[in-house]
C-alpha cells in the first residue's frame, strides 16, 4: 500500500505515519508538510529514520503534490487547527489551507483513485447550541445532564446528529465546509472518504501552545514550573473536555484504513468520551501528582473568544459501526507527555516553556 499523510509533520500527522510505518514496514508513506507549525521540524528526522518520504510541500499549492506518486489511500491531517485562528480579522491563512488546500487534496485522492480518511473536529458544532445546553456543577467539574433542549446531546456527549445552526468559529466552518465538499465527491466522484469528527486529541510529541494543544501545554507548564491561568467560567477551571491519547486514535484510522467499505461515507464523531475527560481543575491535580509540581494558576473571570464550557464525545455510532472505543485515560497521557518531556527535555524546552 501507498499513503500520503498531509500534514504529516504535525501532532497527528507524523504518530500516524509512525506508527502505521512501524505495524506495516512495507507500506510505502509520503508526508506533505510545510513546516508552518513551530516544532513540526522536529519529526522530519524522525520520519526520514523510520524510511517515510517526507516532502516539504503546501496543500494550498497543487503542483506541491506533482512530488508525490499516485498513492491508494490519503489521511488529510494538515490544518491551523486552532479554533482561534482568523477570529483576528485575517483568516486567509486558515481557509486557504483548511479549506482550499483540502480541495486540493481531495483533486490529488480523485486523480490516485485514492480513498480519503478526513480529520474534521467537533468544532463543527455550534458554540451557541452547546453553551445552551443544561448541566450541573460539580465540586471539580461541568458535567451534562440527561434533559435536554436540543437532540443529540445526552450525559455520554454530544453525537453526529447535534444540530448544526449557528456559528461554530472560523476553524470549526473550515472544517465543515471541507465535510460538506467531501461529501459530494463521495457522492458524485465515487471518492470514499470517512470524516472523524474528534474531540481533542492529544499524547507525545503534541506542540502544546495556548490556543492549541491544551493538554500538552498544562503538563509542559508544570513540568517546566511557569504559570498558567484559567481563562472564563468564573475562572474555576471547571471548563471540561474528553481527551483521546493519540495511540487510541491510531487504533481507529488502522482500522478504518483497512475497512473503507464498512465506513465509506460516514461521519463518526471520536473522542476520549466521558471515561477520558477531565475538567482543567481535575487536570491540575493529575499534573501535580504525576510531575511533583504545583504551580500558580491565575484565575482570568472574563470568557475567551469562541470558547465553550464542556465538550465529551458520544462513542456510540463509532463503536457500532467499527467496534473501536478508547482504552488510555487522562491519567495515562499526563503519564506519557511527561516521560516524553523528561526524553526529549532539550529540544523540546525552547518549544514548549
Ligand atoms: N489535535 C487536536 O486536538 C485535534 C482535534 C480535532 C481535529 N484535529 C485535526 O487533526 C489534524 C491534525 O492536527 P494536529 O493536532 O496534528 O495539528 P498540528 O498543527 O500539529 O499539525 C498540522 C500540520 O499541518 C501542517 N500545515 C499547516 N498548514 C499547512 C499547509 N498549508 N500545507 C501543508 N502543511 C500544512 C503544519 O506544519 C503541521 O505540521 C488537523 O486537521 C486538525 O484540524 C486535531
Amino acid at each position: 500500500m501507498k499513503l500520503l499523510i498531509t500534514g504529516g509533520a504535525g501532532f497527528v500527522g507524523s504518530s500516524l505515519a509512525l506508527s502505521l510505518k512501524n505495524n506495516y514496514p512495507h507500506y510505502e508513506i509520503y508526508v506533505l508538510d510545510n513546516l508552518k507549525r513551530k516544532g513540526s521540524e522536529l519529526n522530519v528526522a524522525r520520519l526520514s529514520k523510520a524510511g517515510i518520504h517526507f516532502v516539504h510541500g503546501d496543500i494550498r499549492n497543487k503542483e506541491d503534490f506533482d512530488a508525490i506518486p499516485p498513492v491508494d489511500a490519503l489521511i488529510e491531517a494538515s490544518a491551523e487547527p486552532s479554533v482561534l485562528a482568523g477570529l483576528n480579522g485575517t483568516p486567509d491563512y486558515l481557509i486557504n489551507t483548511n479549506l482550499f488546500g483540502t480541495v486540493n487534496c481531495l483533486n490529488f485522492a480523485l486523480k490516485s483513485k485514492a480513498n480519503v480518511l478526513f480529520l474534521s473536529t467537533s468544532r463543527v458544532y455550534p458554540i451557541k447550541a452547546i453553551e445552551t445546553l443544561n448541566f450541573e456543577e460539580s465540586d471539580t467539574r461541568f458535567v451534562l445532564t440527561d434533559q435536554q433542549p436540543i437532540p443529540g446531546v445526552s450525559s455520554k456527549g454530544i453525537a453526529e446528529n447535534f444540530p448544526l445552526d449557528g456559528a461554530r468559529s472560523l476553524y470549526g466552518t473550515t472544517k465543515l465546509a471541507s465535510e460538506l465538499i467531501i461529501q459530494e465527491y463521495n457522492e458524485f466522484y465515487g471518492l470514499k472518504t470517512v470524516i472523524n469528527r474528534c474531540g481533542v486529541i492529544t499524547g507525545p510529541w503534541q506542540m502544546g501552545k495556548a490556543d492549541q494543544g491544551v493538554m500538552v501545554l498544562w503538563v509542559a507548564k508544570h513540568y517546566f514550573e511557569q504559570q498558567l491561568a484559567y481563562i472564563g467560567y468564573g475562572g474555576t477551571g471547571k471548563q471540561t473536555r474528553d481527551m483521546l491519547h493519540i495511540a487510541d486514535l491510531y487504533r481507529l484510522i488502522d482500522w478504518e484504513l483497512h475497512h473503507i467499505d464498512e465506513v465509506n461515507g460516514e461521519i463518526l464523531n471520536a473522542g476520549g468520551g466521558v471515561e477520558s475527560s477531565a475538567s482543567l481543575q481535575e487536570l491540575t491535580r493529575i499534573c501535580q501528582e504525576v510531575t511533583g509540581r504545583t504551580i500558580p494558576i491565575n484565575p482570568v473571570t472574563e470568557n475567551r473568544a469562541a470558547d465553550i464550557r464542556l465538550y465529551i464525545t458520544d462513542n456510540t455510532k463509532v463503536t457500532n459501526r467499527t467496534g473501536w472505543k478508547p482504552e488510555l485515560g487522562i491519567r495515562e497521557i499526563v503519564t506519557d507527555i511527561t516521560a516524553w518531556l523528561d526524553e526529549n527535555r532539550a529540544a523540546l524546552e525552547p518549544i514548549l516553556k
